[in-house]
């Protein structure tokens, strides 16, 4: 996949670092206190620490390890141990283009600034982890329904299919939702679930409970395909 989604915005607030795994590619996010998003190598010039365990200061990530800071360009601007020094413009980190769009955080990691090929104004309803490959929850849904807590069977028909997004119609809700998948290493990956209509509380808990079904249905399906 080229641009893939990592997860929310709104899971990423102003002055937090999170881990995602882009084609097995470990990065870190982090937002800055005034909201400037940034995705990079997961990894800390200096002697290698994960960046994801650093700390946001103000405009800066710093490394939990020594402290270094480095800048939303990537560039070390503060070692603690050498307060005077100007660090070397050489010592800097690999960036990666990443951007927002309909609620969620894209990272392209070809660095190219084509967009994802769908998704405005959808609204975020859940983000969670399959134990199997994207392919299986594909299958699955093919042919999906789940049973509701009103007795009644809450069924996905199959819309469109882009790129790493399924689009499937919700009946009896009468909702479209947008699954966005994240293929992950190890037999897993992120579905990122996101409706195309405004959703009463009633109705975000119904389709909350099918991608729960979605799931045991995907994990538990015997066959060689993990
Ligand atoms: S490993 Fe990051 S500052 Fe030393």
């Amino acid at each position: 996949m080229d641009c893939v989604a990592v997860g929310f915005s709104k899971n990423l607030q102003n002055g937090r670092v999170m881990r995602a795994l882009v084609n097995e590619k470990d990065i870190v996010l982090w937002r800055s206190r005034s909201g400037q998003l940034s995705a990079w190598e997961n990894r800390c010039p200096h002697r290698g620490m994960r960046l994801s365990h650093g700390f946001v200061r103000g405009e800066a990530l710093a490394c939990m390890y020594h402290g270094w800071h480095y800048d939303s360009e990537g560039k070390c601007r503060y070692i603690p141990a050498h307060p005077d020094l100007d660090p070397p413009t050489t010592i800097g980190i690999e960036k990666y283009f990443s951007f927002e769009k309909g609620g969620i955080i894209w990272v392209d990691i070809r660095n190219k600034t084509g967009g994802p090929p769908i998704v405005e104004n959808l609204i975020p309803i859940r983000s969670m982890e399959f134990h199997c490959k994207v392919e299986r929850v594909e299958r699955v849904l093919t042919n999906f329904e789940s049973p509701s807590s009103h007795k009644s069977t809450i069924r996905f028909y199959h819309v469109d299919q882009r790129a790493n997004t399924v689009i499937v119609k919700i009946k009896p809700l009468g909702k479209t939702l947008h699954l966005i998948f994240q293929e992950l290493p190890n037999f897993r990956c992120f579905l990122h679930a996101l409706s195309a209509d405004k959703c009463e509380v009633g109705q975000y808990k119904a389709i909350s409970r099918c991608l729960d079904h979605l799931r045991r249905e995907s994990e538990t399906q015997l066959d060689i395909l993990k």
